[in-house]
C-alpha cells in the first residue's frame, strides 16, 4: 500500500513500513523504515543550531536547519551533509554539489521496468515514482520503490538535461534517526565463502565492497543491518540485497548525533559515466527486507521471496539429482568414458549428466582453448550430439558446462580478437587461472556470445547448463570505449551479460542454468534472477561446507544452492568424513554427486541409493521449507527444515568434535505447532516438549557423524 497525505509518503509493504516527507525546501526526508506506523513521525525530526553545521540560504538567519544531521533520502555532496553521499555529479564547470528537490510522483501497477538489469517479478506489485530535479543541472532523478508482498525494492535513475559525469548513483538509501546498529556482512575466499561477520557500526564507515568485476567470493552484496543486540530470534534487522553481480559497495556509517546511515550502491568508487544531454543511466535494484524478529525470520523471508519473486525456474522444471564429470574425471575423458560413468550413476538413480570442464577444442588443460566453443571430436570420439543422445539412453538428461565470458590466448578466437579481451594498452598482461575476460562491454563481442552460444545449445537436447567464470577482472580497459567511457565498462559489461542470459533463456526456456564462478564467486541476487541455482562453492567438503552453507543461508534460499556429495578424501583438504555426513550436509541445497560413482563399493553403493531415493522424497520440504539454524560451534551444526504448514520437519546434525567418553547433546527445535503431536523415530511428542525440552541427537560414536530425523504431524 502506498499513501500520500500531507506531503508525507507512507509504504507499507506486508509488515515492512517505509516513510518520506517532503518539507519545506521540496527535500526529501527519510522518516521511518520499520515496522508499521500509522502516521507521520516528523515529529522525531530535530533541528537545533549546532556549532560547524551549515545552513542553506533559503534559511536566511534560521541556524536549524541543516543536513548535516536532517536524515535524507537522497544523500548529496555540497549542501552541509558531510557523510556518505548517495549521489556524486560532477558538472561540465566541475562542481560537485548537487541540490535535488520533488517535482512531482505517480503510482503505477507492476514492478520497475529496468531491463535487463535484474529484476523481481510479482503480479500486484505496485511502484511509487518520485521525481527530483536540480535546477541548476537541469537534471531529474527518479527514485523507484516497488512493493512486492513484504519487500520494497528501489532503483534510480537519472535524465540529464545538460552534460554529467556521474560518480556514483545509489540504488538505496536509509538514514535511521536513533537507536543503535550493528551490520552483518558475509566475507570470505575462494572455496571459503560468505562467513558472517557482525560489526559495531559506529562514526568510522564500514564499506564492503568488491572490486573484482563480481559480486566475488571474498564480498557479498548482501548485508544485514539490526538492531544492536539482535540474534536469531529476537530484534529488528533489515536486510539490503543489491540486484547485481559486479562490483558494488555497501557503506554504514553514524554520525556525531548518532544517526545511523545506511547506502549500497553498484560499482565502485573509480566509477564514472557519462551522460550527453538527453541520454539516462539507471541504477540496478536493491531488496529491502524486514523483520522484527531477528536473523531466522528474516532469512526465511528472504528465502520465500526469492523462491516466489526472483527465480524463474525453467518449464518443467525437474528437481534433478545430478552427477558433475568434475572432480570425477577433471579434464581426463573420453566419450566413452563419460558414458560409463553416466551409466554407473544411473544405476544410483540419479538423473542428470553434466558434461564440466574440457569437452572443446583442444582443452585438455586449463591454459587453452577458452572461447573455442566447438566440440573436440577427436577427444570425444563423436560428436556432442551424439554424446547427448547416447547419454539420454542411459535414461539421463543432458547438461553442460560453458565459461563464455573468457578466453585464452591459445585459441582461434584469441587469434581472430586480441582486441576483445580486456586488458591495458602498452602493458603487460595479467592472466588468472591463465585466462583473459572478453570484454563484454562491447556489443559486437556480447553478440558473438551470444549467436554462438545459440549455435551450440541447439539440437544437443540439453536439460541443463552449467555457466562459470573463473577469474576476477583486472584491468577494466575497452579497446573501443573512448577516454571518459573507460571508468563505466564494468557497468555495461554486466548489462550485456544480463541481456545474452536473458535472450538465452528465451530462446531455450527449458534448460536450467546453473551460475557458478569457481564456486560461489557471483552468487547474488542479480544472478539468481537468471541462474536459480548457483555452485555454492568449489569446496566440496562436508565440514568446511556447513559454513558455507549456514554463512549463505542468512540471504538466500536453500533451493538455490548447488551442494554435491564427493569422494574421499576430499579433493580440497584431505579430510574423510563419512558417506551418510557427505549426504546429510548436501540435503541442504540441491543435491548431486561429484565423483565416480564406481570407486564405490557395493554397500556404498546402496546406502547412496538409498540417500537419493531419501532426497527425492525430501526434495519439496527441503527446497521450499523454512530453516532453522539451530546450533552452530566447535562441537555441533544442527539445523532444521519445517514445512509451511508445520507438519514435516527434518533434523539434521553433524558432530563437529569427537571424545572418549562424550557428552550428550540436546537439541530444541524451532517453528513447530506447540499443541499438534508429532511424530519422531516412532514416539510421540507435543510440538511443544521439542520446542521448549527438546531431542537427544543419537551420533554414532565415529569422526565427523551424522544424525538425521523426519518428524511428522500425527492430524
Ligand atoms: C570452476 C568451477 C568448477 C569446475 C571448474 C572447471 O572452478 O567452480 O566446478 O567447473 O571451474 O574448470
Amino acid at each position: 500500500m502506498i499513501k500520500y497525505e500531507d506531503c508525507v509518503f507512507t509504504l507499507q509493504a506486508g509488515k515492512l513500513c517505509y516513510q518520506m516527507m517532503i518539507d519545506k525546501h521540496s527535500k526529501l526526508l527519510h522518516l521511518h523504515t520499520g515496522s508499521e506506523v500509522k502516521e507521520s513521525t516528523s515529529h522525531l525530526l530535530s533541528f537545533a543550531d549546532r556549532g560547524f553545521s551549515a545552513n542553506i540560504e533559503e534559511e536566511g538567519r534560521e541556524r536549524t536547519y541543516s543536513y548535516d544531521f536532517l536524515p535524507c533520502e537522497v544523500s548529496e555532496r555540497g549542501l552541509g551533509d558531510f557523510r556518505s553521499s548517495s549521489i556524486l555529479i560532477e558538472a561540465e564547470d566541475g562542481s560537485i554539489t548537487t541540490d535535488f528537490r520533488f517535482e512531482s510522483y505517480s503510482i503505477k501497477k507492476g514492478v520497475i521496468d529496468i531491463h535487463p538489469l535484474p529484476m523481481a517479478y510479482g503480479e500486484d506489485a505496485e511502484t511509487l515514482e518520485i521525481k527530483l530535479k536540480d535546477e541548476k543541472l537541469d537534471c531529474f532523478l527518479i527514485l523507484y520503490y516497488c512493493l512486492i508482498d513484504n519487500a520494497i525494492i528501489t532503483a534510480r535513475k537519472l535524465i540529464a538535461g545538460s552534460p554529467l559525469s556521474v560518480r556514483k548513483l545509489s540504488s538505496l538509501s536509509l538514514d535511521f534517526m536513533y537507536q543503535d546498529y550493528e551490520i552483518m556482512s558475509f566475507n570470505g575466499r575462494h572455496c571459503y565463502e560468505r562467513q558472517p561477520l557482525i560489526q559495531e557500526v559506529r562514526e568510522n564507515r564500514i564499506t564492503i565492497s568488491s572490486r573484482r568485476g563480481t559480486s566475488s567470493h571474498q564480498a557479498n552484496p548482501f548485508i544485514i543491518l539490526a538492531e544492536k543486540g539482535t540474534d536469531e530470534v529476537h530484534g529488528n534487522c533489515f536486510g539490503v540485497h543489491l540486484l547485481w553481480s559486479g562490483s558494488f559497495q555497501i557503506e554504514a556509517e553514524r554520525n556525531q548525533f548518532s544517526s545511523t546511515r545506511l547506502i549500497a550502491s553498484a560499482e565502485d568508487e573509480f566509477f564514472t559515466f557519462e551522460l550527453k544531454k538527453g541520454e539516462t543511466l539507471t541504477m540496478p535494484a536493491a531488496l529491502l527486507t524486514f523483520s522484527e524478529q531477528g536473523y531466522t525470520s528474516l532469512s526465511n523471508d528472504i528465502a520465500a521471496f526469492t523462491r516466489k519473486h526472483i527465480l524463474r525456474l525453467p518449464k518443467e522444471y525437474r528437481n534433478y539429482v545430478l552427477l558433475n564429470s568434475w572432480e570425477a574425471c577433471y579434464m581426463d575423458f573420453n566419450g566413452e568414458k563419460l558414458i560409463k560413468l553416466a551409466k554407473d550413476a544411473a544405476e544410483l538413480d540419479t538423473d542428470l549428466f553434466v558434461l564440466d570442464d574440457g569437452w572443446f577444442l583442444g582443452r585438455n588443460d586449463d591454459y587453452t582453448s577458452l572461447g573455442d566453443w566447438q566440440e573436440d571430436e577427436s577427444k570425444l570420439g563423436m560428436s556432442l550430439s551424439e554424446l547427448s543422445e547416447k547419454i539420454r539412453k542411459t535414461g539421463m538428461a543432458f547438461g553442460l558446462w560453458v565459461e563464455p565470458e573468457m578466453v585464452n590466448e591459445e585459441s582461434n578466437l584469441y587469434k581472430q580478437h586480441p582486441d576483445w579481451a580486456l586488458k591495458t594498452p602498452g602493458r603487460k598482461l595479467v592472466r588468472s587461472r591463465y585466462q583473459l575476460v572478453l570484454d563484454l562491454s562491447r556489443t559486437e563481442v556480447a553478440e558473438y556470445i551470444l549467436e554462438t552460444l545459440k549455435k551450440l545449445f541447439r539440437g544437443k537436447n540439453l536439460s541443463y547448463v552449467k555457466w562459470d567464470y573463473n577469474r576476477s577482472i583486472t584491468d577494466f580497459y575497452s579497446a573501443t570505449a573512448s577516454r571518459e567511457n573507460q571508468q563505466s565498462v564494468g557497468y555495461r559489461y554486466m548489462q550485456n551479460l544480463y541481456w545474452i542470459l536473458y535472450e538465452l533463456r528465451k530462446e531455450f526456456p527449458s534448460i536450467l542454468f546453473e551460475g557458478c564462478s569457481g564456486g560461489g564467486g557471483r552468487f547474488d541476487m542479480g544472478m539468481l534472477c537468471y541462474t536459480p541455482q548457483i555452485w555454492l562453492s568449489d569446496n566440496t567438503d562436508a565440514i568446511d561446507r556447513l559454513d558455507i552453507q549456514f554463512g549463505s543461508s542468512y540471504g538466500y534460499p536453500i533451493a538455490a544452492f548447488g551442494s554435491h556429495v564427493s569422494t574421499c578424501p576430499n579433493h580440497q583438504n584431505g579430510r574423510i568424513t563419512p558417506l551418510y555426513t557427505r549426504s546429510t550436509v548436501a540435503f541442504m541445497g540441491s543435491y548431486g554427486l561429484e565423483f565416480t560413482p564406481a570407486t564405490l563399493t557395493e554397500s556404498e553403493k546402496a546406502e547412496l541409493k538409498s540417500e537419493i531415493a531419501e532426497y527425492r522424497k525430501q526434495a519439496e520440504l527441503i527446497k521450499k521449507g523454512n530453516l532453522y539454524r539451530l546450533r552452530k560451534d566447535e562441537n555441533i551444526a544442527a539445523w532444521l527444515i519445517v514445512s509451511n504448514d508445520s507438519k514435516e520437519a527434518l533434523l539434521s546434525a553433524v558432530k563437529l568434535s569427537t571424545h572418549g567418553n562424550d557428552l550428550d547433546y540436546c537439541i530444541r527445535l524451532r517453528g513447530l505447532e506447540k499443541d499438534v503431536i508429532y511424530e519422531v523415530a516412532g514416539q510421540h511428542f507435543h510440538g511443544s516438549t521439542l520446542m521448549n525440552a527438546g531431542l537427544k541427537l543419537h551420533f554414532e560414536n565415529k569422526e565427523y557423524s551424522a544424525f538425521r530425523l523426519a518428524i511428522k504431524a500425527l492430524q
